[in-house]
């Protein structure tokens, strides 16, 4: 069985499915619009400039793409790449409203067997992906083996932080605030997974090492909101 076929990953593409309706709408109420600021930084870092062939892998319901429209334009072009195909139908009627010309390919795929020949993207992005994939070192190394030399990534995500009192924080904000604000609107398992997903997450520093060990140059991990968030940038 390969990786992509796993239960696993099975279950995580139900469970976006399944979200892919309340998932903005619950995304800018749970941070307080503060997501769609940290995704802007990601698109900042990574130095998207006209004319560039930009990738957004895990792309949801579409938000990093369609910055990622914004900053390549009309001669450029971006690649949304998803498995749940749910949140791509999002994306699309989305992108019709707010980037109807600029060229944005919505693709049904896997970010662990990445569709694409070596070299060929100029930047990439990532949101609230790397949590969930089912093997992070692979979901690296396919990042890196699609970028061209020289260029960047930016990776955002949920992280436990490392000082006590923000991990119980979180933890209170994730019980009170997250799970019931999904629940009322009637997905409330569906988010019950993002406390064990963050419990798993390798910190800062380990994604670090595990982004060199998988050949980029460069890797350097930004956190934020007190370490409940957190940019890895790097460099092919
Ligand atoms: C939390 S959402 C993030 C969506 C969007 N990037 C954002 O920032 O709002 C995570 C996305 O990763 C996708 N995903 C998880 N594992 C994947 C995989 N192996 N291949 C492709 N997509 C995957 C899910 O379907 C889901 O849409």
């Amino acid at each position: 069985m390969t990786e992509t076929a796993s239960p696993a990953a099975a279950e995580i593409r139900a469970i976006f499915d399944r979200i892919a309706p309340v998932y903005d709408r619950l995304n800018d109420r749970l941070s307080f619009g503060q997501h769609r600021i940290w995704k802007l930084m990601a698109v900042k870092w990574i130095e998207a400039k006209l004319g560039d062939s930009a990738l957004d892998i895990c792309c949801g319901s579409g938000d990093l793409a369609l910055l990622l429209a914004k900053k390549v334009g009309n001669m450029g072009k971006v690649t949304g790449l998803d498995f749940a195909c749910e949140q791509l139908a999002i994306a699309k009627q989305r992108q019709m409203v707010k980037c109807p010309t600029v060229p944005i390919e919505w693709l049904e795929g896997d970010a662990l067997n990445l569709p694409f020949t070596d070299n060929k993207f100029d930047c990439a992005t990532m949101g609230y992906g790397l949590r969930n994939v089912t093997n992070i070192p692979l979901c690296l190394k396919e990042l890196y083996r699609v970028l061209k030399p020289g260029a960047k990534a930016a990776l955002l995500d949920f992280h436990r932080p490392s000082q006590g009192y923000m991990q119980t924080f979180q933890q209170w904000y994730l019980n009170n605030i997250v799970v019931p604000t999904a629940e009322n609107m009637g997905m409330k398992e569906e988010y019950a997974y993002i406390n064990p997903s963050v419990e798993r997450f390798p910190p800062g520093k380990e994604q670090v090492k595990l982004a060199t060990a998988e050949g980029f140059n460069q890797a350097t991990h930004y956190p934020l909101m007190g370490g409940m968030m957190g940019i890895l940038v790097l460099k092919k």
